[in-house]
C-alpha cells in the first residue's frame, strides 16, 4: 500500500465545532462468555455477539467447535482478501445456504467459474451509462413514495421500515420489469419476502455448523413454502419477458437485458431457471439493502434536525419536484455525505464471510484451510484507531479530502474486489435521490422514548423498527 495507514486513535473530531451526541450502537457482549451464551447471543443477533475490543483490534480470532473464524480489521488483510488474492478466499456460503431455497444458483451464492460466468453476464446491465437509462424507473418510484407519504404525514409516529422497503422494492420492480410495486404479481412477491423474512432462513443449523455438503440441509417448511411461493411470482415474470423478447416487444430495461446478454466467453445465455435465480437476488439484495439505508439515514436526519435542515435547503435548491436530470443527482453533495456516513454507521451489510482455501498466516498466526475469514464493515466503519469520533454522526467528514481519507481503507459499504456489489452506482443514486426528495417535501422527528437498537437481521435493521414521525415542509 502506498498511503500511511490512518491512525487516529485519541483524536478529537475536527468537522464540526460543536459536538453531537453518538447515535444508537447494540451493547457489546462481555468479553469472555461460555459456548453456550456465545451460541445465545449469536442467535439472537450477530452484532451483539461481538465484544467491544473489535472497535480497536487489528484481528480476532474465534474458536468453536464447529469452526474456526478470523475477523480482519487490518486494512492490509482486508485488500488481501478482497482485491489482492480473491481467489484463495471463496465466498463462504455458511450463513447464506438457509437462503438456497429461494435464490438456488444464483450470483450472490456462487464461486468459480459458475460465479464468473454469471458475473460476466451480470455487469453490462450495470455499466454506468446504462444508470442513466434506469433513472427514469427511480424517479418515478421516488415521486410515489413522495406521494404515499402523505398518508403518514400528520406527525403521528410510525414504522419506517415497511415505507422504505416499499420503496426499494418499487425501484427494483420498475429497474427490471417496467412494472411498479403495485401490479398484482409484483405485491404477491412483496408480501411473500416479508412471511419469508418472518422465518429466519439465515437460522439454519446444518450451514452454521459446517455439516458436509453432500449432508442434507432441513430448512423449515414457512422457509421453503414462502421461497417456493416467490420462485414461483418470478417465473411467471421471467415467462412473459421469454415471450416478449420472441415477439419483439419486450421493452429495454434489466430484465430484457439479462436475457439477452450472451456470455462473452461461452456464448451462453440465462435460460429461464437461472433468471428465477439471478431475480431473487436481484429483489433481495437490491430491496433489502437500500431499503435498510434509507431508513437510517432518514432516523439520523430527524435525530440531528440542524443537519436535516441543510439536507432540505439543497434538495430545495437542486431538484424541481416536477422533474429532474440524471446530471443533477451529483450536485447533491450533503445528501451524499449524509447517505455515505449513514452507510459507515449503519452498513446494510455487516459482515462480510470468506474460506480460507489453503492454508494461510496472518499477522504471524496460522489460519488452516477451511478457516471462516470475516470481514466486519461494521466494526472497520466504527474503528477507533482509523476514524476520528468513530461513533459520532459527522456527514461533514466526507466533504473534504482529509476527512474522507480513512474511507479509504476502511470503508466497503458495497464491498470491494472482484465481487463487489454490482448494483452500487445504482444503489448510490437511488439512495441519495430518495433522501433528498423525502426530506425536501416532509420534516422527519424522533420518537422519543424509541431511539432504534440495531440488530442483524438479513441487513442491519431496528430491533423494534425504525421509528419516526412525519409533517409536510413548507415548500
Ligand atoms: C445500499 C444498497 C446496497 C448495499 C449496501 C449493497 C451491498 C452489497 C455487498 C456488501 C455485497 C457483497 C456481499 C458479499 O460479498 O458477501 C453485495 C453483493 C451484491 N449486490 Fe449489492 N448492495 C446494495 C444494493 C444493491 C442493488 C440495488 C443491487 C441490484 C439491483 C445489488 C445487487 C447485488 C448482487 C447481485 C450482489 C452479488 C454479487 C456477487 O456476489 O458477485 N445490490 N451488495
Amino acid at each position: 500500500m502506498d498511503q500511511p495507514r490512518p491512525e487516529t486513535a485519541g483524536a478529537t473530531c475536527p468537522f464540526a465545532d460543536t459536538a453531537r451526541a453518538q447515535p444508537p450502537r447494540p451493547a457489546p457482549r462481555p468479553a469472555h462468555v461460555s459456548l453456550v451464551d456465545w451460541l445465545r447471543y449469536f442467535r439472537r443477533d450477530i452484532l451483539s455477539a461481538q465484544p467491544e475490543r473489535l472497535y480497536r483490534a487489528r484481528m480476532a480470532e474465534f474458536r468453536t467447535p464447529f469452526f474456526r473464524s478470523f475477523l480482519c480489521n487490518d486494512p492490509d488483510l482486508v485488500d488481501l482478501v478482497l482485491s489482492g488474492r480473491p481467489e484463495d478466499f471463496p465466498k463462504s456460503t455458511r450463513l447464506f445456504e438457509g437462503l438456497a431455497p429461494l435464490l438456488g444458483h444464483s450470483i450472490f451464492l456462487t464461486n468459480g467459474e459458475e460465479w464468473r460466468r454469471q458475473r460476466r453476464i451480470v455487469d453490462p446491465a450495470f455499466e454506468s451509462g446504462r444508470l442513466r437509462e434506469i433513472f427514469p424507473a427511480m424517479w418515478d418510484a421516488t415521486r410515489a413514495a413522495v406521494d404515499r407519504l402523505a398518508a403518514v404525514a400528520d406527525g403521528r409516529p410510525f414504522d419506517a421500515e415497511p415505507h422504505t422497503g416499499h420503496f426499494a422494492l418499487d425501484v427494483i420492480f420498475r429497474a427490471l420489469f417496467s412494472i411498479p410495486v403495485e401490479d398484482a404479481t409484483a405485491q404477491d412477491i412483496f408480501t411473500a419476502f416479508r412471511e419469508h423474512q418472518r422465518s429466519r432462513p439465515l437460522v439454519n443449523a446444518g450451514s452454521l455448523m459446517g455439516l458436509p455438503r453432500w449432508a442434507p440441509r432441513l430448512h423449515g417448511r414457512r422457509t421453503r413454502a414462502t421461497a417456493a411461493r416467490i420462485r414461483k411470482a418470478i417465473r411467471t415474470l421471467v415467462d412473459q419477458r421469454v415471450a416478449q423478447i420472441a415477439a419483439g416487444t419486450a421493452p429495454d430495461d434489466l430484465a430484457t437485458r439479462l436475457m439477452t446478454t450472451p456470455d462473452p466467453v461461452t456464448g451462453t445465455l440465462f435460460s429461464p431457471e437461472d433468471m428465477v435465480d439471478q431475480v431473487g437476488i436481484f429483489v433481495l439484495a437490491g430491496h433489502e439493502t437500500s431499503a435498510s439505508a434509507l431508513a437510517w439515514g432518514l432516523w439520523l436526519c430527524a435525530r440531528f434536525p440542524d443537519w436535516q435542515d441543510r439536507v432540505a435547503d439543497e434538495a430545495r435548491a437542486v431538484i424541481d419536484p416536477e422533474t429532474i436530470y440524471f446530471s443533477n443527482v451529483s450536485k447533491l453533495k450533503l445528501t451524499r455525505a449524509t447517505f455515505n456516513e449513514t452507510m459507515r454507521l449503519y452498513p446494510p451489510v455487516p459482515m462480510l464471510l470468506r474460506e480460507a482455501a489453503k492454508d494461510e498466516r496472518f499477522r504471524g498466526r496460522e489460519v488452516p484451510a477451511g478457516s471462516q475469514v470475516v470481514i466486519s464493515q461494521w466494526h472497520l466503519h466504527r474503528h477507533e484507531r482509523m476514524w476520528p469520533d468513530p461513533h459520532g454522526f459527522y456527514p461533514e467528514r466526507w466533504l473534504s479530502d482529509e476527512g474522507r481519507a480513512p474511507a479509504r481503507h476502511a470503508f466497503y459499504p458495497f464491498s470491494a474486489g472482484l465481487r463487489v456489489c454490482p448494483g452500487s452506482a445504482f444503489a448510490m443514486t437511488e439512495g441519495v435521490l430518495a433522501l433528498a426528495m423525502i426530506l425536501r417535501h416532509y420534516r422527519v422527528e424522533t420518537v422519543p422514548g424509541h431511539d432504534p437498537v440495531p440488530v442483524a437481521q438479513l441487513t442491519v435493521r431496528g430491533r423494534d423498527g425504525i421509528r419516526l414521525r412525519l409533517t409536510p415542509r413548507e415548500t
